[in-house]
């Protein structure tokens, strides 16, 4: 269960299509700049037209939107440029509307997009997580981006969901104009980034401008990279984000993957000889949490090796995930 390696492609350079799923009033148009196959889990830009309207009702996923022009009517409340909506599976919305229209990015984080008209929420949503805020007014930069290690000074985020169980996390961040830095970086987990707005460089996939996407799965090398004038972008990772960071480009992802488990090693070997000796008949259970149903191996990096030595990722199988069946809190 994985998107593919997307790295760089453009909203601008593909026209929006009308979104015609089921259950969907007319008036949305979309650009695909991600998806799942399996779960049918994806990334959108949408345009809602002018006079578009849409009655109250819930998603069966989770799904995250920001907006970024015009503005959207949402129960007796305006969202404008800069709202960042978390709307927990089933949480309902009021009804919507936009007299100018509005441009938003959207994440489907665990299924496919869907629309369920209803005046009250499902009974098995949750809604201790749903927010309405604005990302642009009401939140401040944090100057120094994510933990050590950390990024050049001049990245800054501001931090918009982080599911503790997980450490998947959504965010705004910028780079101020002039940035630079001169090391490679990969992670264990996957993410994804949009530009709002501005172009960086970077030296394995060239620039990146204002509508420019990635979605790059675990232990994917990149950087080093610069913006020469700034740029600002949302970004959301699907796990715990460690910098790990060297100056070697021509390592592989599998090559990368086993020197992060070597970290494991050196930092926590009594953990790492553990999850040796139970390879093969370990419980699937999260102990602190044992109504938990994640198990590892729903987690495919698409990663893998050839007998020449070479690596490298794509979607693999996986099962479908709906609210009635979900995972906790997704
Ligand atoms: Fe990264």
């Amino acid at each position: 269960m994985a998107r593919p390696h997307i790295e760089p492609f453009v909203d601008r350079d593909v026209a929006f299509k009308p979104l015609t799923l089921s259950g969907f009033k007319p008036g949305i148009r979309y650009k695909t700049l991600s998806i799942d196959k399996d779960t049918g889990a994806c990334t959108m830009t949408i345009q809602y037209d002018a006079g578009f309207k849409q009655p109250p009702g819930f998603s069966y996923s989770e799904y995250e939107m920001l907006l970024m022009s015009g503005s959207l009517k949402v129960g007796d409340k305006v969202a404008r440029k800069g709202a960042y909506f978390f709307v927990p599976a089933g949480c309902h919305l009021p009804a919507i509307s936009t007299d100018e229209g509005a441009f938003a990015l959207i994440f489907y984080n665990f299924g496919p997009p869907s629309f369920q008209e209803s005046d009250r929420d499902h009974d098995d949503a949750d809604r201790s997580k749903f927010k309405i805020i604005n990302a642009y007014e009401d939140l401040d930069w944090l100057m120094t981006a994510r933990r050590m290690p950390g990024v050049a000074p001049g990245c800054c985020v501001k931090a918009l969901a982080f599911d503790e169980k997980t450490g998947a996390s959504t965010f705004l961040y910028c780079m101020v104009p002039g940035f630079w830095q001169d090391n490679i970086s990969y992670h264990d987990c996957a993410e994804e980034a949009y530009h709002i707005w501005g172009t960086s460089f970077m030296m394995q996939f060239g620039e990146l401008p204002t509508g420019g996407y990635f979605w790059r799965p675990a232990y994917i090398n990149h950087g080093c990279f610069k913006s020469d004038l700034g740029i600002l972008a949302i970004g959301r990772t699907d796990g715990d984000l460690h910098n790990y960071f060297h100056h070697d480009p021509y390592s592989t992802p599998e090559e990368n993957h086993e020197r992060a488990a070597a970290a494991v090693a050196r930092h926590k070997p009594a953990l790492y000889k553990w999850i040796l000796t139970h390879e093969h008949n370990h419980l699937p259970h999260d102990f602190e949490h044992p109504d938990d149903t994640y198990q590892a191996t729903d987690y495919d990096s698409g990663i893998h090796m050839h007998d020449d030595g070479t690596s490298h990722s794509h979607a693999h199988g996986g099962a479908h995930s709906h609210l009635g069946g979900k995972k906790k809190n997704r």
